[in-house]
This record gives structure tokens, C-alpha cells and sequence, in this order.
């Protein structure tokens, strides 16, 4: 790939996405791009970005950044951020919020949704001692092909595989064919809208819990910065922070501090 067009489609990209690519991650434009170009009936990666170059294609853009994204999850995911909830958060937030009755989650970067049906079948199995409480899990993401995965909660055998206790596939899948699909009380927890990290979220209004995980990594410092600052903006004071295992607030944000013990997890600065 020329370096003009590694300079064009990586700006673009890091534009659009906050992806930060080094240029040691040609491979990953052309391994990627590749097959898209294909998909888009173009003769190869430099017809693609000859189009790139001459016509503001929005579609086209959309595609190439979505193609970019890292969209790998699962169930539980390394287990700690979910045992946390479960044991330490959800408890602490159930006598904090036993006024109220309510308590809002969101997921930052959902994915194709192992992350929000992990907390949704935790909430569930809580069931009985939450009965008339209101529970919200937003689940937002930049793609729209993986929400569409999402929400309609089709699992393979390989997927249900990474981390899923079996216990509670029995319990929330039915096979379908070769595939698994969560329930639909389960998938009726989980609320999916597109959302770009990069854009205004003052929306969302205020969350108890916030699972913004393996997506910073993605980002270079600014930008991690800016993400997170705003993410304070939407939490409750007495909120939880879940980070990815690669990922930390120290050196980059000072509205978190990490709790002590606790991989992963954060608190409000100051509270
Ligand atoms: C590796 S997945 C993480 C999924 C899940 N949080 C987990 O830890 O298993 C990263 C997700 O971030 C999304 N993403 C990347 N850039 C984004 C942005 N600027 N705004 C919102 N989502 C973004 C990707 O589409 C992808 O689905």
C-alpha cells in the first residue's frame, strides 16, 4: 500500500472511529479491506481507495469503518468484571438505590452482545429478590451489523463455548438448528441502539454501572482521555466502572480511581 494511502485511510478511520493505526498495521487495512472491496464489486484494494479518494461515499466510508472494527466477544468475558457485579456492585447499588428501585447499565461497546446478556442473565437469576425493580441495560455500539447480531441473539456452538457456564446454556438457550438463541425474556432486558463513542452521549441521561471494555485500547491517548471524561459526565457518583484487562484510567483520566483489589474496576474520583 502506498503511504498516501495508508495516510488517507487510516485518518479517515481515525476520524470516524477513533481508530489509531500505527503504520506497522498495513496488514490489517489490506486483510481486512481486501474483502470488502470484492463484496463492493471493486477490482481490488486500489480501485476501493481510488473511490475513497474521488467521491464522498457515505455508505462506502460506513462500510470501511465498520470493516475496521475489532468486534471479538464473550460470554463472561474474564470472568472477574461479571463476578464483581454480581457480588460486590449489584448488592452495594440494591441498598443504595432501594428508594428509587432502579438501577441503569450500559455497555459502551457491546459488540454482538455476550457482554450485556452475561449481566442480564445475572440480573435474572436475582429475579426474586428484585422483583419490582426497574432495570435498564443499554447496549450501544458503532456497528450495525454486529446490534443486528445482537439483538437477535443467535449463538454458534463454538460461541456459546467461550465462557458461558453450561448450566446457563441450558437454562436461557434454545438450539436452533446448529445454532443457540438466548430467550427471549433475556433479549427483552437489553435495549441496542448505534452510538459512536466519538459523538455526544449526554443523552443517555444518568448510569449506575458502565461497561465500556475493549474498546479504549483501540484509541490513542487523547481521545481515551475525552471518551472517558465524558463517560464521568453520565454516571452517578456512587457508579461502577468496568474496563477492559488491557485498559486503565491512571495516567489518562483523573475523574476514576481504580478500587483497590478489584481488576478492572473503578470508582468516582473524590467520592
Ligand atoms: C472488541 S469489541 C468489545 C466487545 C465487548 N465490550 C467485550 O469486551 O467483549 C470492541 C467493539 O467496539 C466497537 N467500537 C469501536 N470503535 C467504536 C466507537 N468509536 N464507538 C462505539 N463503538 C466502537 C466495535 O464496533 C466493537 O464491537
Amino acid at each position: 500500500m502506498k503511504p498516501e494511502d495508508f495516510q488517507l485511510l487510516s485518518g479517515m478511520l481515525k476520524e470516524r472511529s477513533g481508530l489509531a493505526l500505527s503504520e506497522d498495521k498495513v496488514y490489517l487495512l489490506e486483510s481486512r479491506l481486501t474483502p470488502l472491496s470484492r463484496k463492493r464489486g471493486f477490482d481490488g484494494l486500489d480501485d476501493l481507495i481510488r473511490e475513497v479518494r474521488v467521491r464522498h461515499d457515505e455508505v462506502l466510508m460506513r462500510d470501511i469503518t465498520e470493516a475496521m472494527t475489532t468486534n471479538e466477544s464473550f460470554f463472561f468475558r474474564d470472568s472477574t468484571p461479571f463476578d464483581l457485579f454480581r457480588d460486590k456492585v449489584l448488592p452495594r447499588l440494591t441498598g443504595a438505590r432501594a428508594q428509587t428501585r432502579k438501577i441503569r447499565i450500559w455497555c459502551a461497546a457491546a459488540s454482538t452482545g455476550q457482554e450485556p446478556y452475561s449481566l442480564a442473565m445475572i440480573l435474572s437469576e436475582n429475579q426474586a429478590r428484585m422483583k419490582d425493580w426497574r432495570i435498564e441495560i443499554l447496549a450501544t455500539d458503532l456497528s450495525n451489523d454486529v446490534l443486528q447480531k445482537a439483538r437477535v441473539g443467535l449463538y454458534s456452538q463454538f460461541e456459546v463455548q467461550r465462557g458461558l457456564p453450561i448450566q446457563m446454556l441450558v437454562k436461557y438457550f434454545t438450539q436452533v438448528g446448529e445454532m443457540w438463541q438466548i430467550d427471549s425474556a433475556i433479549r427483552a432486558m437489553v435495549t441496542y441502539k448505534p452510538l459512536n463513542l466519538l459523538e455526544s452521549f449526554d443523552h443517555l441521561g444518568r448510569f449506575d454501572a458502565v461497561y465500556c471494555r475493549n474498546v479504549l485500547i483501540y484509541f490513542d491517548q487523547p481521545t481515551k482521555a475525552d471518551v472517558l471524561s465524558r463517560i464521568r459526565k453520565c454516571m452517578q457518583d456512587d457508579a461502577a466502572l468496568f474496563l477492559g484487562a488491557a485498559e486503565t484510567v491512571l495516567g489518562v483520566c483523573d475523574s476514576f480511581k481504580p478500587v483497590s483489589g478489584e481488576r478492572g474496576l473503578y470508582g468516582i474520583a473524590g467520592q
